[in-house]
């Protein structure tokens, strides 16, 4: 069938997205609803000394402006208190306090009847500041690096060690010790952060948000703002992109409900592009040194690697790029250290892969330096210091087909042909150059809710209040509950983004396959007991055809089913959670990318020309939409490694490209034939459906291949990202 489970049924709310019927957050038609604007601070670190909002007060049209001179004061309080439970909770500025943090930082809202009368206003609020000098950058700063309290995004360590990593360094006869650098990279969805909040008396909320995760972010508005959660519910049916910076709330999102309540309206408050670069998370700028020592035929005795990243001065959030170096090769001596610089910035946050993406992009460039340095192929290199089990927590993975990869990417991209010379395949005056890399990104998965119901026609409803980033979940989870009901997809209607569904996840650490995916399958097997139960037959021995069940030569219509059973449908509600195995194994997506760059060998122009991605990453649902994360990650690798860079103004403190004209990303004339492929990978470990997830890995390793191709065509090392034309000549 076209449509079970792995087909590519194309994406069932394809057509909506298409003729504009999905209607996004910040389309939601509220009546009523007044707009807000956030005058942001232009200064990265101070205080506030006035702030003169009467012109903004009398433009035609405005409702209120608000600051930390009349804002309620929270129940939380300012700076220090407000972080929640999860290591995702960010500390928020809600015009509390005068002092001001970073740049871009919530000073003021102006709430209006229109959106030009509240950007008019926003314009007229006067600041005056008493500005201190911002330390922004990391370089200078790195003797004040600290061990964070907290480690990685998810609660990984800071410090790891095993074996005697500086004696075996010290000996080994093959060795690098070198130093790369990964710049800020900012999100910057399609869709920025959008809220509209309603108030239905002085303690029920209701939002429209843009939120990877309906219910932690229905944590955070009820215990900013001192309600219960029950009151609060969030609504996002479709979201225009994320990439982690809608995973947190963040100021503008809290700030739109207290306006809402202070003018007792709806409010509106759309984020604006440049408030984009900087207030609301960014991959942290990382300084990353690696020390590798090999024998002389290639084996690897000691891997040594120590990340810097920048935090805010507030907040903490640690960009983990070590992790990768702790598990990717079977090295006896190993250590890292994960260290932190306080900065007047926005605080950093999750961003595609993070810690990952970032760790995995500099470790592939070294591991190709120790290949040249040892006389081999990057393969073959990488195969000699394979990894059968987890070399760091010493137990099996879950499953591990990364020997596959290698052979189908190579395969595919036709690796076997490569000249290893550095600028040995030249056509012309083109430097043509071709480099690889692995990649690696961890199985998340957390409990989930769903629920699932059949009515008398035979159509099926299932509901959970996950999210669809544009990744595919309404396409999957339908399969998933389609499959699991033996019924076509047409039949089933899957609803998410809403806080009345069952309790899901935040759509995260590429683990919303992982954890919703097997809630709707039991949810689907669940319903299917239920049915059978009313059949009279057990759940094996039912079919579900149309509006009728067929049990053991029995037909019967589902309508008079539920009819007998005194109920308007038939419903089961399922939860799934991680088991013991989560504990037993180590679970990674794995992939070898593959990328072709050609330089002009005069000008330095560089294009990545071709790219092959192979990933062994667990049961497929879904080959179109799986292809589409595969694929949309590697040409984030030709940004990372070529384009993305958020340029600090040290004076200022602010990011000066802060919009899409400035802030290079790859656009469809830098994007050129890519190849996502993968190996079949069943892994009953993981969970039931033996799905891994596949939103994060692509951009893993990609951007590292690119810089290795570069190296292979130009005979250039280039160490810091991105790789721009002046790095280049
Ligand atoms: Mo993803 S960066 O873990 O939302």
């Amino acid at each position: 069938m076209q449509d079970s489970l792995g087909k590519p049924l194309v994406r069932v709310d394809g057509r909506a997205k298409v003729t504009g019927r999905a209607v996004y957050t910040a389309e939601q038609d509220v009546p009523n609803a007044a707009y807000a604007v956030m005058v942001t601070s232009s200064i990265a670190r101070g205080r506030i000394v006035s702030l003169d909002t009467r012109a903004a007060e009398r433009q035609p049209g405005v409702l209120a402006v608000l600051s930390s001179r009349n804002t309620p004061r929270l129940p939380q309080k300012p700076r220090s208190a407000n972080q929640g439970d999860r290591p995702g909770d960010r500390k928020l500025q809600l015009l509390q306090e005068d002092t001001v943090y970073y740049a871009g930082q919530p000073v003021a809202v102006v709430v209006a009847e229109s959106l030009e009368a509240a950007q008019e206003g926003a314009r007229l609020v006067e600041v005056r500041y008493a500005a201190q000098t911002p330390s922004v950058e990391l370089e200078p700063s790195l003797s004040r690096a600290y061990k964070p309290a907290q480690g990685g995004a998810h609660g990984e360590t800071t410090d790891d060690a095993r074996g005697a990593v500086d004696s075996a360094l010290a000996s080994a006869e093959v060795k690098l010790d070198r130093v790369y650098t990964t710049p800020f990279q900012v999100h910057n969805p399609m869709e920025p952060h959008a809220t509209i909040a309603i108030w239905s008396g002085p303690d029920r909320l209701t939002v429209y948000d843009a939120t990877q995760g309906p219910f932690p972010d229905r944590e955070r508005f009820a215990m900013l703002l001192g309600l219960k959660p029950d009151n609060v519910r969030v609504i996002c049916p479709y979201l225009g992109g994320g990439f982690g910076s809608k995973g947190p709330t963040w100021s503008s999102q809290v700030l739109a409900a207290i306006a809402a309540k202070q003018v007792g309206r709806p409010v509106k408050l759309v984020v604006e592009r440049p408030q984009m670069f900087g207030p609301v998370g960014m991959r942290s700028h990382t300084r990353q040194r690696i020390a590798a020592g090999a024998r002389r035929d290639g084996t690897l005795v000691a891997l040594r690697h120590d990340v810097t990243a920048q935090t805010s001065s507030f907040d903490e959030f640690l960009e983990s790029a070590a992790m990768p170096t702790r598990m990717l090769y079977a090295v006896p001596n190993e250590a890292t250290t994960q260290r932190l610089v306080r900065s007047d910035i926005g605080t950093p946050s999750f961003m595609r892969a993070p810690g990952w993406a970032a760790g995995v992009n500099v470790l592939e460039i070294a591991m190709d330096e120790m290949a040249y340095e040892a006389g081999m192929d990057p393969i073959e290199f990488r195969l000699k210091n394979y990894a059968d089990q987890d070399p760091e927590k010493s137990r099996a993975f879950s499953s591990k087909s990364l020997r596959e990869c290698y052979r189908l990417g190579a395969d595919r991209f036709g690796w076997s042909r490569r000249s290893p010379e550095p600028r040995s395949m030249r056509q012309g005056d083109t430097l043509i150059g071709w480099g690889m890399a692995s990649a690696v990104y961890p199985v998340h998965r957390s409990k989930s809710g769903a629920r699932a119901q059949i009515a008398p026609d035979g159509s099926i409803l299932v509901e959970s209040g996950t999210i669809d980033l544009g990744t595919g979940t309404y396409t999957v989870m339908t399969q998933v509950a389609a499959d699991a009901l033996g019924v076509p997809a047409s039949q089933v209607t899957f609803r998410l983004g809403d806080t009345a569904y069952a309790e899901a996840p935040i759509s995260a650490g590429s683990q919303t396959a992982t954890s919703v995916g097997n809630a709707v399958a039991a949810a689907a097997k669940a319903l299917r007991a239920e049915i059978a139960r009313a059949m009279n037959a057990a759940p094996d021995a039912i079919q579900i055809r149309g509006d009728r069940v067929i049990a053991a030569g029995r037909s019967e219509r589902l309508a008079d089913l539920i009819a007998r059973r005194g109920q308007r449908f038939l419903e089961a509600d399922s939860e799934a959670q991680p088991g013991p195995e989560q504990q037993q194994f180590s679970m990674y997506v794995f992939g070898a990318q593959f990328a072709e760059v050609r330089v002009d060998a005069a000008l330095g122009q560089l294009r990545v020309s071709r790219m092959t991605g192979a990933f062994g990453a667990g049961k497929i649902l879904n080959a179109r939409t799986a292809r589409s994360q595969f694929m949309g990650g590697m040409v984030w690798g030709i940004g990372f490694a070529l384009y993305e860079d958020a340029h600090m103004d040290p004076r200022l403190g602010r990011f000066v490209n802060h919009d899409l004209a400035e802030y290079h990303i790859p656009v469809n004339a830098d994007v050129p034939e890519i190849e996502a492929v993968w190996v079949d990978e069943a892994d009953t470990h993981v969970n039931p459906l033996g799905v891994k997830g596949i939103g994060e890995i692509g951009i893993c390793g990609s951007a590292a291949a690119i810089a290795n191709a570069v190296f292979h065509a130009t005979g250039k090392r280039i160490r810091d990202y991105p790789i721009t034309l002046d790095k280049v000549i």
